[in-house]
């Protein structure tokens, strides 16, 4: 089996990227572990920056986000119950579209079983080999047979904890990490949202979140101990929780109801220099992760893949810039991402360091930001995403 670029990982990061590659004309196998109920049914996130919007559309796959998605203009900043409204829209001149990941990656694998992109779901034992040389392989099993592709590229978008990033050499990465004391719970639950629009919470008890799927499907998240276990949580324990957090405001307005998923996502800040190692390219989860305050992680792993596929067509065309460039034009943009996601954590998040000059620091940066233009405006600019060029 060959083809120009064998794609690890059917996550947002590869489905997209093996989109934009056969609108350039390049041709890709993509190779998935999991199976395509799994990979279809993951909960993780749910707010679109504008880039990833046009780049869905660039593709041709915006149809459904077009019709069922929920364009948001602003959010709300909560201080102990007390509200404030960013106005997204009005600072930025842009907005978000609220459209879960389970959605994107649905319409991607639709699209791509229907376009004829190769798509192998239970790949077992994927390897990469001579991943510096011009004929890189890749072997991994496919019902039951052994299997070799060969490829001029590999694209490793296999997530965190994937095999491309650790087929490079240790002494080639260079690798920074933080690792937060804290999770998020996570609950999804089919009743109306408390609001129509997100409320990011910073509550002397700790974040909270109210996010959505829909106006009928609720997401709601609230930081939560890394000692603390989901099976310690019921229901009514979360809801009580979240309401505190939300303040006496908003609590009337949460409509309880059972979770139909509930877990704890731990959070973390992790980046890996350089992305290319000869012919491999790493984009999305398996090159960076970000802590999900202010929802960055999905389109980060788009743009990656963006000027990804740019530089990968450019190939194709005779032109070696675009994958020359590919690493630090990423990183440039993964770094700001990467500040500004631990910057919101900070400020929202109760650490088991914080004490009472810390709380206060955290509430004056809270209440300049009520008052202050210019410090909206940097706020609203990171979140509805920077540009791609
Ligand atoms: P992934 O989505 O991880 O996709 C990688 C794919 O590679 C997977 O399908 C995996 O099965 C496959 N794979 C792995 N190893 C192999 C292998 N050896 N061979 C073949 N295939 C392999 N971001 C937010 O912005 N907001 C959130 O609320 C949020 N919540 C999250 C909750 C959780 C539990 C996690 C883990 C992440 C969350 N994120 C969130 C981050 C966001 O979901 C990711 O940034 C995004 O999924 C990155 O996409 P990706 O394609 O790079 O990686
Ligand atoms: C969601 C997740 C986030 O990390 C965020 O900042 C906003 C919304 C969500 O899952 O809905």
């Amino acid at each position: 089996m060959r083809t120009q670029v064998a794609i690890i990982g059917a996550g947002p990061a590869g489905l997209l990227l093996a989109h934009l590659l056969y609108k350039a004309g390049v041709e890709c196998v993509i190779l998935e572990r999991r199976d395509r109920a799994y990979v279809e049914s993951r909960i993780r996130a749910g707010i679109l920056e504008q880039v990833t919007v046009d780049l869905l559309r660039q593709v041709g796959v915006h149809e459904r986000m077009d019709r069922e998605g929920l364009p948001h203009d602003g959010f709300a900043l909560s201080t102990d119950g007390d509200n404030t409204r960013i106005d997204m829209k009005a600072l930025t001149g842009k907005s978000v579209m609220v459209y879960g990941q389970t959605e994107v990656t649905r319409d991607l694998i639709d699209a791509a079983i229907h376009r004829d992109i190769p798509l192998l779901f239970e790949a077992q034992d994927v390897a990469l080999h001579d991943i510096t040389s011009a004929r890189p392989r890749v072997t991994f099993r496919h019902d039951g047979v052994d299997r070799v592709l060969e490829c001029d590229f590999i694209a490793g978008c296999d997530g965190f904890h994937g095999v491309a990033r650790a087929s490079i050499p240790a002494d080639v990465l260079r690798t920074f990490e933080r690792v937060y004391p804290f999770g998020w719970l996570g609950v999804l639950a089919d009743v109306p949202p408390c609001d129509h629009e997100l409320i990011y919470a910073s509550h002397e008890r700790g974040f909270a979140l109210a996010s959505m799927r829909s106006n009928t499907r609720s997401r709601y998240y609230v930081q939560v101990a890394n000692t603390e276990k989901v099976e310690d949580w019921s229901d009514e324990r979360f809801w009580d929780e979240l309401c505190l957090r939300l303040g006496n405001e908003v609590a009337p307005r949460v409509t309880r109801g059972p979770s139909i998923e509930k877990s704890i996502a731990p959070l973390r800040s992790f980046v890996a220099e350089p992305m290319r190692h000869g012919n491999l390219f790493l984009a999305g989860d398996a090159a960076h992760i970000v802590p999900p305050t202010g929802a960055k992680g999905l389109n980060l792993a788009a743009t990656d893949v963006a000027y990804l596929a740019d530089g990968l067509a450019d190939h194709y065309r005779g032109n070696q810039a675009g994958i020359d460039a590919y690493s630090a034009r990423a990183l440039a943009r993964v770094w700001k991402a990467e500040r500004f996601s631990w910057w919101f954590t900070s400020l929202m998040h109760r650490f088991p360091e914080t004490d009472a000059f810390g709380r206060r620091m955290q509430i004056a940066e809270l209440n300049y930001l009520r008052g202050s233009h210019a410090a909206q405006q940097s706020l609203a600019e990171n979140y509805v995403g920077l540009p791609l060029h």
